[in-house]
């Protein structure tokens, strides 16, 4: 069930393009995503947050920034409850456009590292399963919607938080390997059936955000080395305070997806980026 907080009327300093823009952004209860979620709640325009909470501090920075938010909850692990999701975000992508405003934003950012098991002990299906329904199949069934309904939008933009992992192979990660390679892959065919390339009304990326400090960290830190051999590089990474905050890392991923040159690279990195 989605949370409007409606306003009547943005503050007079988010008077910009901004205010034209409707962000649905998945996984805003912790780490990139809830950093993503109170940067783009102080910026205007109207942000749908999809968790399985809401954050009262996140309302009342959207409100005191004259950001209209609204919550859709969601369990990506329950089909039924994605199934209702995305028809709350599909309604919502048709009022956006039927009031006149021309912009969408998706940014699929919630994901799960585990199971993290050597490739000869993944012999959990049900564990298996759960992490290609949160990584990759949950988001490809909610672009469908959205990309249907957003089928007026003028700029579609829609960004896949990918990792390195998706691209080179790391021993104990073969399931989360293989979902971020999936999600590279599928940005590749939505680019491929839109003419991402010559038509920039639909555009896509799916972008690893570099080595974030957030909970995945500490659960990659706190994996078994048996299960996880490349464990105490992670840990020397924490220790030499090599992790990038997530605020950074959100405020580079954000200024992506704004950019011109958003979607010019299909598989992207943010460290590709100077900023
Ligand atoms: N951190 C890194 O170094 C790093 C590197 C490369 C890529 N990434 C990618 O960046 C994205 C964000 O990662 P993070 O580091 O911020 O992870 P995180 O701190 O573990 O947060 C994960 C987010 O995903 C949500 N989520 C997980 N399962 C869910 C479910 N079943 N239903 C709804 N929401 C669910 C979590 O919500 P709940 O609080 O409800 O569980 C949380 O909001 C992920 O896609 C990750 O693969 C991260």
């Amino acid at each position: 069930m989605a949370i409007l907080i409606p306003l009547s009327r943005p503050a007079s300093n988010k008077v910009s393009d901004v205010n034209t823009r409707l962000t649905i952004l998945t996984g805003t209860t912790r780490g990139l995503g809830a950093a993503m979620a109170a940067q783009l709640a102080s910026q205007g325009g109207h942000l749908v947050t999809v968790a399985r909470s809401a954050s009262a501090p996140l309302a009342q920075l959207a409100q005191d920034s004259g950001t209209a938010l609204t919550h859709v909850f969601i369990d990506l692990l329950d089909a039924g409850a994605v199934e209702r999701a995305a028809i709350e975000l599909a309604a919502l992508t048709r009022a956006h456009l039927a009031a006149g405003h021309t912009r969408v934003r998706v940014i699929h950012n919630a994901g799960v590292v585990g199971p993290i098991a050597m490739a000869h002990q993944l012999t959990d299906l049900h564990a298996i399963n759960q992490a290609f329904q949160v990584n990759i199949a949950a988001p490809i069934f909610l672009t469908a919607h959205l990309l249907t309904a957003a089928s007026l939008a003028a700029d579609l933009r829609i960004m896949l938080i990918s990792s390195g992992a998706g691209r080179s192979p790391t021993a104990g990660w073969g399931v989360y390997c293989a979902t971020k390679a999936a999600l590279d892959r599928y940005a590749q065919v939505i680019a491929l059936e839109q003419g991402a390339s010559s038509d920039t009304r639909v555009r896509v990326a799916s972008i690893a955000p570099g080595v974030v400090d957030t909970d995945m960290q500490a659960t990659i830190r706190g994996s078994d080395p048996d299960n996880f051999p490349a464990r105490d590089r992670f840990m020397d990474m924490h220790t030499l305070h090599q992790l990038i905050s997530p605020e950074l890392t959100a405020q580079r991923l954000l200024q992506v997806l704004d950019s011109d040159q958003f979607g010019a690279q299909i598989i992207d990195d943010i460290r590709q980026h100077s900023f």
